[in-house]
């Protein structure tokens, strides 16, 4: 496997029987998943996506890149959730904090920028001014192709496009939608827009590998093919249902063991700020795949060192519900060696020639062995580096790691109907049209 796991450090937790003896159960989740079995069966479309995508759409991806690359310096993504999370974690993971501050030459495409994820005017006010009059590019994403947030974006940037660019707006506008439905579908072929389809079997979460995610990727010069090939990698490597062979079932296991101990909240971690997006990601997929039937691990995460002067003291010495997995860089791109200081008042000397990385493996390894011994499990994963192909490789190992731990724990993991219940409150108070009963009611409660 190109991850290496360790749950060495839950041992202290989780007696040897236990995983063992979750293997029929694992088995039994095996076949939901693979046989469609289990409960949200039409869509398990990620499952063979890495091998099986559209080749002719995947060609027109990487020329939709290129002409953006050519004609605009930044391009405006526009998307909420699984439409969004995606291409923002993969963006910075490969690129780090400072791409968009980078000067042009030593960037590899464009300049990202998201919208549509809040609905703050502040932020879009923001975002116009970042842009001033440089040419650019949006690409608007959503499923459904109704979602309120990027659907007011779109509205904002198109207008703005077509000030700036007139009846040429339309070649800059790329839609990523559903191939049928919705009202984007309808706009994007009405006004000859490029579009890309969403496939209907792969829901906002475990879109980030098809034209969702890879347009914007693909916007900063990422290799899209190293990307794909190590999610396929993913895929072969983690066929086996057997525990002893498949990490990913594996981890998935070990959490199921300990949500049913009371360790009902999972904080993902790294040591790394290009990972921070890549932890808001992965609490989508396991918020949205796992929190329902009032039940579910509560996913959360921290950034180190960063939290460890914060959050450290409540996960040293909190309530004992707490299990941390870190995703960790074996060697990131760039070392550091701290330097010598003749006077060393500020008595680091110790530290002269060593590199940050090493003092940051350290860090890491103290962390764990305290944590640990204040009643906290952790289990590791490590990557070896942060390519396309690490990256690709990642997501698939926690994508179908819930698939597998949602089905251990009774719930269908690829719907989210809580989403939903915000919205039409949203609508019947704004007075959308159908919701007028609703409205009416709610009004009431909130003048009460
Ligand atoms: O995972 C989900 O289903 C959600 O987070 C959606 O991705 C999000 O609501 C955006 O939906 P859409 O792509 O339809 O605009």
């Amino acid at each position: 496997s190109h991850i290496k796991f360790d749950d060495s450090k839950v041992k202290k937790f989780v007696h040897d029987n236990e995983v063992p003896e979750m293997q029929a159960m694992v088995d039994a989740a095996n076949t939901e998943l693979r046989e469609g079995t289990g409960a949200g069966a039409d869509f398990r479309g990620w499952i063979n996506l890495p091998t099986d995508y559209n080749k002719a759409e995947f060609a027109r991806i990487k020329k939709a890149a290129e002409k953006i690359r050519k004609d605009s310096d930044v391009l405006v993504v526009i998307g909420i959730g699984g439409s969004y999370l995606g291409a923002k974690m993969a963006i910075d993971f490969l690129n780090g904090s400072y791409y968009n501050s980078k000067p042009k030459e030593n960037r590899r495409g464009v300049q990202v920028v998201f919208a549509g994820n809040s609905l703050s005017a502040s932020y879009l006010n923001e975002l116009e001014e970042f842009l001033g009059d440089r040419d650019f590019s949006v690409n608007v994403i959503s499923k459904s192709g109704t979602t309120t947030e990027p659907s007011i974006a779109f509205r904002i940037f198109k207008d703005k496009l077509i000030k700036k660019y007139g009846k040429d707006a339309n070649q800059r506008i790329y839609a990523t939608t559903d191939a049928k439905r919705g009202a984007l579908r309808k706009e994007a072929d009405a006004n000859g827009y490029e579009s890309f389809i969403i496939p209907d079997d792969v829901g906002g979460r475990y879109s980030v590998l098809t034209p969702v995610g890879l347009l914007p990727i693909a916007a900063t010069g990422a290799d899209l093919d190293q990307l794909m090939q190590g999610a396929a990698d993913a895929a072969k490597d983690y066929v086996s249902s057997d525990l002893e062979k498949n990490d990913a079932y594996r981890y998935a296991a070990l959490r199921n063991i300990l949500y049913r101990k009371g360790y009902v909240t999972e904080l993902v971690e790294n040591y790394e700020p290009n990972l921070r997006m890549f932890s808001e990601w992965w609490k989508q997929l396991m918020g949205e795949s796992e929190g329902k039937d009032q039940k579910g691990i509560y996913p959360s995460s921290a950034n180190f060192t960063t939290d460890l002067h914060s959050l450290g003291q409540y996960i040293q010495e909190g309530l004992r519900n707490l299990f941390e997995t870190v995703v960790k860089v074996q060697n990131p791109p760039y070392n550091v060696e701290i330097p010598m200081d003749k006077e060393n008042l500020d008595g680091l000397n110790y530290l002269k020639g060593q590199s940050m990385n090493e003092v940051n493996d350290k860090a890491y390894e103290g962390v764990v062995l305290a944590h640990n011994d204040g009643g906290v499990p952790v289990m590791t994963v490590e990557i070896p580096d942060e390519s396309e192909y690490s990256l690709g490789y990642l997501i698939y190992f926690f994508e179908v790691a819930v698939a597998i731990s949602g089905y251990l724990n009774g719930i269908n993991p690829f719907n989210q109907p809580g989403v939903e219940a915000y919205k039409k409150n949203m609508f019947a108070l704004l007075g959308k049209p159908g919701f007028e009963e609703l409205g009416k009611k709610l009004n009431k409660e909130l003048h009460e």
